[in-house]
């Protein structure tokens, strides 16, 4: 089993960005904890960040045949896109939203998610525990699917 994480703009920026809201891990970091979750598992992971929208796009299209599910921390892109949001309907695998931050504890702007509908579940709120409990949650949307 294959799981993609890919993030969005800004989120090379963790460990400095408004620690308040997302933490002070770095983006290096969560992805040390998810890789160390995911071998004690047994799964294996692609790890990604850009401050792109289309390289999102790309990444999402290329990543149907090569991985069994996607969790995607869109960051601002997650309010606007209407691009990811297709990229993921597109594909047909299931993708888990996942955020460090409670989007609806935060501006209203934010409350909306352009990607929630086509994705199988959101996990936010829990800072870089969000990205470990994307992982169990990927095991269980493999689980229930096969
Ligand atoms: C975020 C929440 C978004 O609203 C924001 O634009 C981000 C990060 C989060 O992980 O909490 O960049 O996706």
């Amino acid at each position: 089993m294959k799981v993609l994480f890919l993030n969005g703009p800004n989120l090379n920026l963790l460990g400095q960005r408004e620690p308040e809201i997302y933490g002070r891990l770095t983006l290096a970091e969560i992805e040390f904890q998810v890789r160390q979750r995911a071998a004690r598992l047994g799964i294996a992971v692609d790890f990604h960040q850009s401050n792109h929208e289309g390289e999102l796009v790309t990444w999402i299209q290329n990543a149907k045949g090569n991985c069994d599910v996607i969790v995607l921390n869109a960051a601002a892109y997650t309010h606007t896109s209407v691009a990811l949001r297709d990229a993921i309907s597109a594909i047909n695998l299931p993708t888990i939203e996942v955020h460090l931050s409670n989007i609806h504890a935060r501006e209203e702007f934010r409350h909306r998610s352009l990607i929630a509908p086509v994705c199988c579940g959101q996990i936010l709120g829990f800072g870089a525990g969000s990205y470990l409990l994307a992982l169990e949650a990927a095991v269980s949307v493999t689980e229930n699917r096969n």
